[in-house]
C-alpha cells in the first residue's frame, strides 16, 4: 500500500470543551472539530481522502469513480479533491430526489465539475461501477475506483494520523479516563481510530454510534482497522468484538432522523453553537446525550469527535426541517 498523503486538512483540529452542554448533560464533554477540516466544507473525509487521492495520483490514475447516497458527504469532499489535482472525476450516486435542483452536498459536487451517474438502487451499484470502468478505458482513460465512505485501509490512515493527533492535545490535558464517542456508518473512521490507538498506545475507550443497522459492521472495521495498523508496521490482533459498537439510536435506518436526533441538533446549536446534520453526528450526539444522563460517562472525559456533515442539513426534507424549526416547548 502507498502511504504517501495529499495535505488537503487544515490541521490540528481543535479540541475544546463543551460547558453549556457538559453542564446540561452532567457530564465532561469536549469536542474534537473535524468539522473543521476545511477543504470542501469539511468533515472527516477529508483526513481519508488526503490519502485516497495520493494514492490515486500514485497509480497514475486520471480519473476517478465514487460512490455513495446523493447528499453524500464523502462524494463531496472526493469531488472536490479530485478536481483540485485535475483529475475527472464520475460520481454513482443512488438518487432520492430525483431530479429537482442541485442542494447540500449534490450542489458542491456539481460545483466541483464531477459527473453524476444517476442509479435507482444500491443494487445497482457493482454493475455501474464495472461499466463505468471500461467505458473509461475505453476512452483512453485510468479509473481509480473510491469505495463507499472511503473506508479501506488507505483511507482509514487519515484516522490513524488523527489518533496521534488527539494523543497530543489530550497529553496537554490534566490525566483523565476518556472515551471518544462518534458516528460510524461504512467504518473507516472508526477502523482508522482504533488502529491508531493500537499505534500511539493510547489508552482511552472507543464508542461508535452506529447511524444504520448492518450486522457484519464489526467485523468489516476489524478487517480494515488490521489492515491500517499493518500499513504502519504494527500488527494488530483487532477481532470483531474488539469493536464496541452502539446500535440503539439507528431509529429506523440511515437517513432517517430519529425525534432524538433533531433534538441533539436543536439543543446543540443552541447551547454551543455547533451544527449537527440530521445522518450521522445528530445521532451520535443523541446517543452521547442519552447515555451521560443514564451515567455511562460518570467520572470520564468524553471527547466527540465532530464528524461533519453540515451540507446536508441545507438539503433536509420538509418534515425535518419542520421539526427543527418549531418553538421551543413543541419539542
Ligand atoms: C458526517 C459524517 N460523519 C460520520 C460518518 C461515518 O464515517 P465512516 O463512514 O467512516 O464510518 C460519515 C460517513 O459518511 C459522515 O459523512
Amino acid at each position: 500500500m502507498h502511504r504517501d498523503r495529499t495535505p488537503l486538512a487544515q490541521l490540528p483540529t481543535p479540541l475544546h470543551r463543551l460547558d453549556v452542554l457538559s453542564r446540561a448533560v452532567g457530564a465532561d464533554i469536549w469536542v474534537k472539530r473535524d468539522d473543521l477540516t476545511g477543504f470542501g466544507m469539511g468533515g472527516n473525509k477529508v483526513r481519508k481522502a488526503e490519502y485516497l487521492i495520493a494514492d490515486a495520483l500514485h497509480s497514475c490514475a486520471d480519473a476517478i469513480i465514487t460512490l455513495g447516497s446523493e447528499q453524500s458527504n464523502h462524494v463531496r469532499v472526493i469531488a472536490a479533491a479530485a478536481c483540485r489535482h485535475n483529475l475527472a472525476c464520475h460520481l454513482i450516486l443512488n438518487s432520492a430526489d430525483g431530479d429537482g435542483p442541485a442542494r447540500g452536498n449534490l450542489l458542491l459536487d456539481k460545483l466541483a465539475g464531477a459527473r453524476v451517474h444517476k442509479i435507482s438502487s444500491v443494487s445497482e451499484r457493482r454493475g455501474a461501477i464495472t461499466a463505468l470502468v471500461s467505458r473509461l478505458r475505453e476512452s483512453g482513460r485510468t479509473a481509480y475506483v473510491i469505495p463507499i465512505g472511503g473506508s479501506n485501509a488507505i483511507g482509514a490512515q487519515g484516522y490513524v494520523d488523527a489518533t496521534a493527533e488527539l494523543a497530543a492535545q489530550l497529553a496537554a490535558l490534566p490525566p483523565r479516563p476518556t472515551t471518544l464517542l462518534f458516528a460510524t456508518s461504512s467504518g473507516g473512521t472508526m477502523a482508522g481510530l482504533l488502529a491508531g490507538r493500537h499505534v500511539a498506545g493510547l489508552d482511552v475507550g472507543v464508542m461508535g454510534i452506529r447511524v444504520d443497522a448492518d450486522e457484519g459492521a464489526a467485523e468489516g472495521i476489524s478487517f480494515v482497522a488490521r489492515d491500517a495498523a499493518q500499513a504502519r508496521g504494527f500488527s494488530y490482533g483487532c477481532a470483531p468484538e474488539d469493536v464496541p459498537l452502539v446500535a440503539d439510536y439507528v431509529g429506523e435506518g440511515y437517513g432517517i432522523a430519529t425525534p432524538e436526533c433533531i433534538q441533539a441538533i436543536r439543543q446543540v446549536y443552541r447551547q454551543e453553537g455547533i451544527v449537527l446534520d440530521p445522518v450521522y453526528t445528530g445521532k451520535a450526539m443523541a446517543g452521547l446525550i442519552d447515555l451521560a444522563h443514564k451515567g455511562a460517562f460518570d467520572g470520564r472525559r468524553v471527547v466527540f469527535i465532530h464528524t461533519g456533515g453540515e451540507p446536508s442539513l441545507f438539503a433536509a426534507d420538509a418534515i425535518i426541517i419542520d421539526a427543527l424549526v418549531r418553538p421551543a416547548g413543541q419539542a
